[in-house]
């Protein structure tokens, strides 16, 4: 492999082929924290089984705080890793955030109380906050247009993995009880990454913005193709010349980008995700389901999550973000409405073709939440923003979508006693109504198009487009 530095004056320009292979191992080590975010939200559902065997007198409410300290870690993650990314660069805010998760989930494995136990789930939760954001902004950076879609959605794809494994992993060390090992294993993904980056380069558009123009150079010369370098770089530094501070993510010509990434995160976990995600098993066993149908129904679940990412990954360089977006959003709601149907003609136990009917609807919602909102919100909030607040703006969207996640999580089984199963799922449906107006009005189509004519389009006023 090639250290980001070497020089690289007397070698012979990169065949298509080596770019694609470099930029594919670049994409796939940054993935892993995509798969450390999904595995280490995902892992807690069936390690809360067997927390309380170890730390006596948990009640309740320890248990949710435990679930949920992480969603605030990674609120507060995904703020700083902002700043930081703009600040020292992406690379180093990478190995950082590696390094976090390998700490947090080695003192998780050993915590002696649980008090060590919940500070470790907040260094997890700041570790997962910072690679939700850092991980799409690099890879963002450094793929070149065409595969720009496919590849940002690896981390999709990634998390969709990690919280299936999890769900595996759960599954399977049950018999043993042993929780300690459920955090544990996250620690081998961890100290992957951190190695794997060890050997990437730093961001060139970062590097441009900087004035660093010679490495940036260096760098595109081992991952685009000879003619389009001299380009890129010219509308990198336009673009970062102009005006640029923290103040700008608020700038009223900006504004508008701002909210169509904020409705976006907001939009992404108001609609229900998480609730499934999380308490699927839950909900299904509580509704007459076997304890382990439950668990299979959830397996289930999370592959369809998986294999219908990869099908959104093949499909967003071809049809486009907004078919996709569109397409899915549809799909969830209608998903739900069967879910709230089921409920509300079915009575809260469910029997026999109901429970089926119920299974399939969330199978729909999933699947079509995973070829969609999934990982269009994450594409596109790598796309949508100018180079110069990038990272600062990606932490907004970011941020406010941990903050949606958290206020979702923490009421879901309030509002299931208050308005009942049907009610709740009714909600969720409307919801990605309202949020199918919102994205057909308002989110720009970004296929195959420079981040710079991206930002471009996005300067001119809606009509002038
Ligand atoms: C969301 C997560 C969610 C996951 C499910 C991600 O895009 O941001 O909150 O758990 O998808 O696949």
């Amino acid at each position: 492999m090639t250290r980001t530095h070497e020089p690289t004056s007397t070698a012979p320009p990169p065949s298509s082929r080596t770019i694609h292979r470099r930029v594919l191992l670049g994409a796939a080590i940054t993935a892993l924290g995509g798969l450390l975010f999904g595995y280490d939200t995902g892992v807690i559902s069936g390690a809360l089984l067997f927390i309380g065997r170890d730390f006596h007198g948990l009640t309740s409410f320890d248990k949710e705080l435990l679930t949920s300290i992480l969603l605030i870690g990674a609120l507060i993650g995904a703020l700083a890793a902002g700043r930081i990314a703009d600040r020292i660069g992406r690379r180093p805010t990478v190995l950082g955030t590696a390094a976090l998760f390998v700490a947090g989930v080695l003192i998780a494995a050993v915590s002696p109380n649980f008090a060590v136990l919940v500070g470790a789930r907040v260094i997890i939760g700041l570790a997962v906050g910072s690679a939700s954001m850092v991980v799409p902004l690099y890879i963002g950076e450094i793929v070149p247009p065409r595969i720009r879609g496919a590849l940002v959605s690896f981390n999709q794809l990634a998390i969709t993995s990690g919280i299936l494994a999890s769900y595996l992993v759960d599954y399977g060390l049950a018999s043993r009880q042993n929780w300690r090992l459920m955090f544990g294993l996250a620690a081998i993904p961890a100290i992957l990454m951190f190695t794997g980056m060890l050997f990437q380069h730093e961001s060139p558009h970062w590097l441009v913005a900087q004035g660093r123009e010679d490495e940036a150079r260096e760098v595109l010369r081992r991952v685009r193709d000879q003619g389009e370098i001299d380009a890129e770089i010219a509308q990198v530094r336009e673009l970062s010349t102009r005006r640029s501070s923290m103040r700008e993510v608020f700038n009223p010509a900006l504004r508008h980008v701002m909210i169509i990434g904020v409705m976006l995160a907001v939009f992404q976990q108001i609609t229900g995700i998480n609730t499934i995600i999380y308490y699927a098993p839950t909900l299904l066993s509580s509704a007459g389901l076997g304890n382990s149908a439950a668990l299979l129904a959830n397996v289930v679940n999370g592959a369809v999550n998986v294999l219908m990412t990869i099908v959104a990954i093949r499909l967003l360089d071809r049809t486009g973000r907004r078919p996709l977006l569109l397409g899915g959003t549809a799909g969830m709601a209608v998903g739900m409405i069967v879910v709230a149907l089921t409920f509300a003609i079915g009575g809260s136990h469910l029997h026999g073709n109901t429970a089926y009917i119920a299974i399939a609807g969330l199978l729909l919602y999933t699947g079509s939440f995973a070829i969609g909102l999934g990982p269009v919100f994450w594409l596109l909030i790598s796309e949508i923003y100018p180079v110069r607040i990038r990272g600062q703006a990606m932490s907004v969207a970011t941020m406010a979508n941990w903050g949606a996640n958290f206020v979702v999580t923490i009421s879901f089984l309030t509002l299931l006693s208050a308005i009942g199963n049907a009610g709740t799922f009714f909600l969720f449906a409307g919801l990605s109504i309202v949020a199918l107006a919102y994205f057909q009005r308002q989110v720009p189509e970004t296929k195959n198009r420079s981040l710079q004519a991206i930002e471009h389009d996005l300067d001119l006023p809606v009509g002038a487009r």
